[in-house]
Formats: structure tokens, C-alpha cells, sequence
């Protein structure tokens, strides 16, 4: 039997939303399910990969065979991510990491003030994870994500070449079947010095297929 496309690959998946406390009890996040992350990881596990999946909780299933994970914010998921880079193959950015946390997360459950005052939370950067680990980049091959709402091509464009990434997945939020939390995608692979790639709107399996499918054609070419 042929050798799977994967084997004897570490691949590193991260999945789902950052939490950035609030206080012990709340905290900000967006809209990310967690997935597209998961298919990633599942895809990649059939293909023959040793997967590891990093990711915020959902309510989803571990993928058969994958070691899971889990983080809560931006911060560590950083250092989960740097902590496996040098022994990764392939990493994929799935996950939707915030770019903003509570400057000071309170250490007890903010109490509403007596005079029903407007609350300010400050909100401060998050290290971009992928800008992180771009210096530290030797045989990795690196998949990004980019979640648009307008201006798709040009913003994935921008952020394939700012996050120095060997692959972009571009896919725009703002229309029906795609993005955030549904089972399916529609998705724009972009690399650099290669024509755009459109795919059609289909399950988060089948993408996350085509994704690796692309690697895996890429790093061949490369050897
Ligand atoms: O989880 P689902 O419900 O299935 O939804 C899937 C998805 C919409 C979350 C997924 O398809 C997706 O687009 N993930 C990336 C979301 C995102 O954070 O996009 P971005 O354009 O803000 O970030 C671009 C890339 O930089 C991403 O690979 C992101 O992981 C990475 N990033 C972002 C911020 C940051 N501080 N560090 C990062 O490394």
C-alpha cells in the first residue's frame, strides 16, 4: 500500500475563538465554532499526519487519532503554538484569535456601580501569532487564515504577505454558508507568486481536504 500524503508529518492545528477575560466570570470572543480548526485536524489525521489540535473548548468531538489541547486566550495560545513550532511540520491557523484584550482582567467579578455609570473596559494588542513565530520559520510550511467582510481579496493579499505565510485561506464572512459556525465554507487559497484559487461553497471536510491537497502539492514541489 502507497504511503498516505501525510505520513510522517507533525501537524499542528489551531481551532475556535480566544477568550479574553473580562473579569473571573466574562470575557471577549467572537463567533468562531471551532470547526473548520477540527476538519482541519481530521483531515489531516486521514492523510496520515501525527495531528496535535489546539484549541479554545467547543462542544465539538475530538477527531479519532488527534492529541487535543486546550486554551483560552490569544496569549496561550502563543505560547502552546511556540512551544511545538521547531518539531512542526505544517501549522495551521485556523483559529480566530483576538487582536484585543482587557488591559487588566479584574481579580473579582466587577460589581454593577450603584449610580448606573457607562463601564469602560481598556482594551490593549494581542501578540500576533503568526507575525510571532515568522522569524523562527525554517522547513515549516505555514497556513493562514483571513476572515473578511469586504475588500476579500485585497485584505488576504495584505495579510499573505505581512504574516509571511506559505498559504492563505481567505473566506468572506459576511455571505451565507460561509465563515463562522455553519458546516460549510467557500474559500480563496492565495500564495505568493501563484494565481488566486476559488473554491466551491462546500462542507468544512471537503475545504479542509483542498487545503491540504495544496500543501501537499506545494511541499512536493519544493523537494
Ligand atoms: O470556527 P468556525 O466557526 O468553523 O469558523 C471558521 C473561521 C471563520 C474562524 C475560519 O475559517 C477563519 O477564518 N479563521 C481565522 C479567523 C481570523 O482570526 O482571521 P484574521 O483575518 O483576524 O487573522 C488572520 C490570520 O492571523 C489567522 O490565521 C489568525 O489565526 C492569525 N492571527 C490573528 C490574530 C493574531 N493576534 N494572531 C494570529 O496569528
Amino acid at each position: 500500500t502507497p504511503a498516505l500524503p501525510l505520513s510522517g508529518q507533525n501537524v499542528l492545528v489551531t481551532a475556535g475563538g480566544t477568550r479574553e477575560a473580562i473579569d473571573p466570570v466574562r470575557y471577549i470572543s467572537n463567533r468562531s465554532s471551532g470547526k473548520m480548526g477540527y476538519a482541519v485536524a481530521q483531515a489531516a489525521r486521514e492523510m496520515g499526519a501525527t495531528v496535535t489540535l489546539i484549541s479554545t473548548p467547543t462542544h465539538l468531538p475530538v477527531p479519532a487519532g488527534v492529541q487535543m489541547v486546550t486554551v483560552n486566550s490569544a496569549a496561550e495560545l502563543l505560547t502552546a503554538v511556540s512551544a511545538r513550532f521547531s518539531t512542526t511540520d505544517l501549522l495551521v491557523m485556523a483559529a480566530a484569535v483576538s487582536d484585543y484584550r482587557p488591559v487588566n482582567a479584574a481579580d473579582e467579578k466587577i460589581k454593577k456601580p450603584a449610580n448606573h455609570a457607562n463601564l469602560t473596559i481598556e482594551l490593549t494588542e494581542t501578540p500576533d501569532i503568526l507575525k510571532t513565530l515568522a522569524p523562527q520559520k525554517t522547513t515549516q510550511y505555514v497556513v493562514g487564515f483571513a476572515a473578511e467582510t469586504q475588500h476579500l481579496l485585497a485584505n488576504a493579499q495584505r495579510k499573505l504577505t505581512s504574516k509571511k505565510v506559505d498559504l492563505l485561506v481567505a473566506n468572506d464572512v459576511s455571505k451565507a454558508g460561509v465563515g463562522f459556525n455553519g458546516d460549510t465554507n467557500q474559500v480563496t487559497l492565495l500564495r505568493p507568486g501563484q494565481d488566486s484559487v476559488k473554491t466551491p461553497l462546500q462542507s468544512k471536510l471537503a475545504v479542509a481536504r483542498t487545503i491540504l491537497e495544496t500543501v501537499v502539492a506545494d511541499q512536493a514541489w519544493r523537494h
